[in-house]
């Protein structure tokens, strides 16, 4: 077998790995699931938990990547004796499969409004020129010339491709940013988005804390890109000489910058509009912005710059979705890496113009599907990395870390095993539960979780044996 591929520098992996975060969670889904969960009391549960499981898992997710040293299942393969193990890289390849095929569509929507907004034909009756956006047979065309693109982008390859467009995209990303957040303080009526956004009420955070907790745990893992094996992938291709940690806290902060930037131009700019966010659903914030933009007179000239900074922010986090299919492929299965692309497009090709006609599997998928098979693949992670890698993570934690890691790496392992499989546990049962509408009391899900665990951590146990 040829050399496998590998990072030119560690800048070029975290760049890329922040590429793979920032993305339609932090721009689209980020300000929908706030208003939808009342402001700013979802802001700070969604903080607390990217810190308390957002950056621990990124870490896990990161050991099992560099320490395998190959796609999801070669990964699991390759550190474990189990024959089971193996099955959860491939339900996470599936995973990056059932993302893509939602996220794809939506950046066929992105597509469409940075040329709409170039040419400015939406500027008379953004409504109307955007109501054909979202499904439909243009969105099936918006949503290949997407997949297209990410896919031109796989198929040169992980220092050539995924790595130089991120050192591109990611600067621009930030500066655009930063000027359209200056232009969107200067707008009239700007505080009202401020301080929806800002402001902090503990009542409203304690009365909702539960009913929050679902929705948010599922934000931070999406925005993190956590529990796909898109970021495992990425870690594959690393070498042992950077600290994982270091890297891992670089990038949860760029993420999280990143996304309180893009609040800070989206609900200014909508509130200056009197247009406040979160009414209408998943299409909605889109055309609001949309609107916002026609009516103001700058609008024709920000409009493109700011969806060309959502579809970059898109594109780079597609492309690390469609890395981890493709790298299972190759690594797996020896299949040519163009070839390899060609086909796992022609399947998204298929499933997602399938999503881009039906807009109640895009909800099903976009709205439940995804986080409940996120928060499912990072459970099963955690369990892997705490409890059948053991020493051997604590190792991978502390290479390239320095001395100072040692009490760290130890406190780290102790989370990851315990603190994060009964959070993950709990909310997937909370998820499932409510999906399946049965009304399951807090103490009763916490025993369940507790029973699950104990009869899985026995199931690891004996596979050891
Ligand atoms: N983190 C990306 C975003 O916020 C989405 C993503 C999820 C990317 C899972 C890769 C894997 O848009
Ligand atoms: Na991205």
């Amino acid at each position: 077998m040829s050399e496998r591929e590998t990072w030119s520098t560690n800048l070029g992996f975290v760049l890329a790995a922040i590429g793979s975060a920032v993305g339609l969670g932090n721009i689209w889904r980020f300000p929908w699931l706030t208003a939808e969960n009342g402001g700013s009391a979802f802001l700070v549960v969604y903080l607390g938990l990217v810190v308390a499981i957002g950056v621990p898992g990124l870490v896990a997710e990161f050991v099992i990547g560099r320490r395998g040293h190959r796609d999801p299942v070669g990964a699991f393969r390759a550190l474990s004796r189990s024959r089971w193990w193996p099955v959860v890289g491939v339900y996470a390849v599936g995973t990056t499969l059932l993302v893509l095929t939602f996220y794809s569509v939506v950046g066929g929507w992105i597509l469409r409004y940075t040329v709409g907004s170039l040419t400015g034909a939406y500027v008379a009756d953004p409504a109307t020129y955007f109501g054909t956006v979202s499904f439909g047979p243009e969105a099936v065309v918006a949503h290949l010339v997407f997949l297209g693109v990410v896919g031109a982008i796989i198929a040169t390859g992980v220092s050539g491709g995924i790595e130089r467009s991120s050192k591109a995209m990611m600067p621009a990303i930030v500066v655009l940013l930063g000027g359209l957040a200056v232009w969107a303080f200067s707008l009239p009526g700007a505080a009202g988005g401020y301080e929806f956004f800002l402001s902090f009420d503990v009542a409203t955070l304690r009365e909702n804390f539960l009913a929050i907790l679902g929705p948010a745990a599922g934000q931070a893992l999406f925005t993190l890109s956590l529990g796909a094996g898109s970021m495992l992938t990425y870690a594959s291709y690393l070498d042992r000489d950077e600290s994982l940690p270091a890297d891992a806290t670089v990038i949860a902060v760029a993420n999280t910058l990143i996304g309180v930037l893009t609040g800070l131009v989206v609900f200014p700019l909508l509130f200056s509009q009197g247009l406040p966010p979160g009414s209408g659903g998943e299409g909605a914030l889109f055309i609001a912005l949309a609107e916002a933009f026609a009516s103001l007179p700058a609008g024709g000239v920000v409009a493109p710059l700011f969806f060309g900074v959502v579809l970059l922010a898109a594109v780079s986090s597609a492309i690390s979705m469609l890395e981890t299919p493709v790298a299972y492929l190759v690594d797996e299965h020896a299949v040519p890496r163009r070839r390899a692309t060609l086909g796992v497009v022609g399947l998204l090709a298929v499933t997602g113009s399938a999503t881009a006609l039906a807009p109640s599997a895009f909800g099903l998928i976009a709205g439940t599907l995804a986080d409940l098979a996120l928060t499912g693949g990072l459970l099963a992670f955690v369990v892997f990395v705490g409890w059948v890698l053991g020493r051997d993570a604590v190792d991978e934690y502390r290479a390239g870390a320095g001395s100072l890691s040692t009490p760290l790496a130890g406190a780290w392992h102790a989370l990851v095993a315990w603190g994060l499989p009964v959070v993950l546990g709990f909310t997937l049962l909370t998820s499932l539960a409510s999906l399946a509408g049965v009304a399951l009391g807090v103490e009763l899900r916490v025993a369940l979780t507790l029973g699950a665990l104990v009869v899985v951590r026995t199931l690891v146990r004996m596979g050891r044996e």
